[in-house]
């Protein structure tokens, strides 16, 4: 079910980005803090509320567009921070990457926004 892959996928996330917050704490340099922040919110903390919902409201976690939705997080809630990630360390010339993950994960909000109100009284 889309629901448990993007938990599990969420949990993952997380644990790596708390990793990497220690890890620039530890090295005192801050550069990636910008990418850590949307891996944790985007990749990690949105993709386990989406979760959480499809798993409350089976209803909603069947639906193709759940599992259109839920495909499009996992692959632009990676993209998008490490996109940032790419232009903070190697310059303007990865910009690419982080406007194509956030234009996904703006889609799979769109997606999200019209399963919750096909669905909020299931
Ligand atoms: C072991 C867990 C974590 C560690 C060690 C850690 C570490 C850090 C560090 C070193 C910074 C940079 C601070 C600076 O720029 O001065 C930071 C920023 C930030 N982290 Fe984490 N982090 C952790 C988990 C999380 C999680 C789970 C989230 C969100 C769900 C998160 C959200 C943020 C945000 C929003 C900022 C930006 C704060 C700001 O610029 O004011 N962090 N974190």
């Amino acid at each position: 079910m889309i629901g448990s892959l993007m938990m599990c996928e969420s949990v993952l996330v997380l644990l790596f980005g708390m990793l990497a917050g220690i890890a620039m704490g530890i090295e005192q340099n801050f550069t990636l803090a910008p990418a850590h922040v949307h891996l944790n919110l985007v990749g990690g903390v949105l993709l386990f509320l989406f979760g959480l919902y499809y798993r409350l409201v089976p209803a909603a976690g069947a639906l193709l567009l759940a599992k259109i939705q839920g495909w499009l997080h996992i692959v632009g809630g990676i993209l998008f921070p490490a996109g940032v990630a790419m232009v903070l360390l190697d310059g303007p010339s990865f910009e690419a990457a982080p406007i194509v993950g956030s234009l996904i994960v703006v889609i799979a909000m769109a997606l999200f926004t019209i399963v919750v109100f096909r669905t909020s009284r299931a």
